[in-house]
């Protein structure tokens, strides 16, 4: 059902030098819902997802439990990154490992071209590196340190002291990319979103880019500099080369020429990485750059940004064990506007859940699916001609599914999140308005009671469609519960462009009962 247009996504590709957490859990489910909705909508969508296991930060965890780094991130991958996905029910078409062959030596065919185009030289470097952003400092993230580190320069991010480096290294000529990176923000407007993102790349191009150090000559947990093997290729080189290695680079120009260029959707913290060095190194390799970058904003525990290395992060399992898979995407893409910081809280977690899913959806869906069993012995009833309490329905509906459609399209769940609950909202409105349990009592009420109950369900079936991006599980139990699969077909190949149409529910099909889509939560 692809209508031909290409649509390719990724998410960074995580450290597995530690546990996953909800921070990273975040932008995984952003990027499934973003990618789910395209490919409802029959977009060509690819989406990619993986593993960052090269580099010192990889090295010294390993030597911290004894292993090898590479039976540390086999480890970690099997036990931990892979059962994420499931953990959240991310529908990804791929997930690279930057230890797969198919990527290490793409890897080294992409560096020796930009060597052999004149883009890369040896030189002399000395600077202070932070292991936890495997970076290099800037003067403007390196600050005093406190407590234990006073007198020590540590990283803005990590508070970690950083270490002074001085090696040999092979540089990358990004300070001849400014002006093309420039020119690239301005006749694409939207390459980095949102503005406030675009403002901070823009001014740091502007303020002058340095060369970059593109290895390592300390350590050897890497992928081997081609035209000399007592280097490694610096991790974050050979990290951003996987969106080209995995559809295809070098090996597949087909699959390669179908899927490129990407979006990226990434924290703001790895913001610069993506949207000045990645587009310079495909500029320099004269291949496309990406479609463009979104950087979402961080979770933050108690006004800090959330981390395992301090101490503050939340498995993704602590809320789906209590809450489900569905609430967690619900909760985290509703809850924070994309682009900006949002603070995490069981709080506003329990209230939201039972606010807008138990009470809200929820209550929508097992209240209209109990009636129609009740009063029409579980069979959709017809609709007769309206009045304009049913078209303000039929119109919220259309303009909901129109509206969420462009938030998607603009990257903003939230946004979409926010257009689709007005359907929850009015029809829960309408049903109080018509009571149809009053109608129920009364026979010549019958058709319009029927009115009313097809309308509700109508309504649920739109929310079912333009939800499932959002809510996997709930809404296939809602398409099942509204008899729609039999009718109608899966609910993944409803077609989400379609889903504001009106009338698509068939009288006549067969209700089946429907447990509480978002259960009570007995509170600890
Ligand atoms: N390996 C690099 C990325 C290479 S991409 C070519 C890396 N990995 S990471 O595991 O440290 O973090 C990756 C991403 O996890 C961040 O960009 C962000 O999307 C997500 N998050 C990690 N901590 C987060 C929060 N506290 N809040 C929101 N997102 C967070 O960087």
């Amino acid at each position: 059902m692809s209508n031909g247009r290409s649509f390719y996504i990724t998410t960074p590709i995580y450290y597995p030098s530690d546990l996953p957490h909800i921070g990273h859990g975040y932008t995984s489910v952003a990027v499934d819902t973003l990618a789910r909705w395209h490919r409802q909508a029959g977009d060509d969508t690819w989406m990619l997802t993986g593993t960052d296991e090269h580099g010192q930060k990889m090295l010294r965890a390993a030597a911290a439990n004894g292993v090898t780094p590479q039976e540390w991130v086999d480890k970690l991958v099997e036990e931990s990154w892979f059962p994420l996905l499931k953990t959240l029910d991310v529908a990804n078409d791929d997930f690279i490992r930057t230890t797969q062959p198919r990527h290490e030596e793409r890897v080294q065919q992409f560096v020796q071209a930009l060597f052999d185009r004149g883009y890369i030289y040896a030189g002399e470097y000395e600077a202070l590196y932070c292991v936890g952003c495997e970076e290099f400092k800037p003067e403007a993230e390196i600050v005093d340190g406190t407590g234990a580190f006073e007198g020590l320069k540590v990283c803005a991010i990590h508070s970690k002291p950083l270490e002074l480096l001085q090696e040999k290294n092979y540089f990358f000529k990004l300070s001849e990319f400014g002006d093309r990176l420039l020119e690239l923000y301005r006749s694409v407007p939207d390459f980095v979103r949102p503005e406030s993102a675009r403002n901070e790349v823009i001014s740091f191009v502007k303020s002058g880019l340095k060369d970059l150090s593109i290895s390592r000559s300390a350590f050897d947990w890497g992928i081997r500099v081609p035209w000399d093997d007592s280097h490694v290729i610096y991790v974050w080189v050979d990290a951003l080369l996987n969106y080209a290695t995995a559809v295809g680079y070098g090996t597949d120009p087909e699959q390669f020429a179908r899927r490129w260029p990407a979006y990226h959707v990434v924290g703001k913290d790895i913001l610069r990485f993506h949207a000045v060095i990645w587009p310079a190194m495909l500029m320099a390799a004269g291949l496309d750059v990406p479609r463009g970058v979104f950087a979402h904003g961080w979770l933050l525990v108690g006004g800090e940004k959330m981390s395992k290395s301090k101490l503050t992060g939340i498995a993704p399992t602590e809320i789906t064990d209590v809450f489900g898979s569905d609430a967690y995407r619900f909760y985290f893409l509703s809850a924070i506007a994309f682009g900006q910081d949002g603070s995490f809280s069981w709080e506003d977690l329990s209230a939201r859940y039972q606010a807008e899913l138990a009470n809200g959806f929820g209550n929508l869906a097992s209240r209209t699916t109990a009636m129609i069993e009740r009063y029409f012995e579980g069979v959709v009833p017809p609709a007769a001609a309206g009045d304009e309490r049913d078209s303000a329905i039929r119109d919220t509906v259309a303009s909901a599914a129109a509206e969420a459609d462009a938030a998607m399209e603009r990257f903003r769940p939230d946004e979409a999140i926010a257009a689709i609950w007005t359907i929850v909202d009015a029809a829960n409105g309408y049903i109080t308005e018509n009571e149809p349990w009053a109608l129920a009592k009364d026979e010549t009420q019958r058709e319009r009671l029927g009115t009313v109950l097809y309308t509700a369900a109508e309504a649920l079936r739109a929310l079912a469609v333009l939800l499932s991006p959002i809510m996997p599980v709930a809404t296939e139990k809602l398409w099942i519960a509204l008899g729609a699969a039999e009718s109608l077909g899966r609910l993944q190949d409803q077609p989400l462009r379609d889903a504001g149409a009106w009338g698509v529910l068939r009288p006549g099909t067969s209700v089946n009962g429907l447990a509480p889509l978002f259960p009570r939560i007995e509170q600890a």
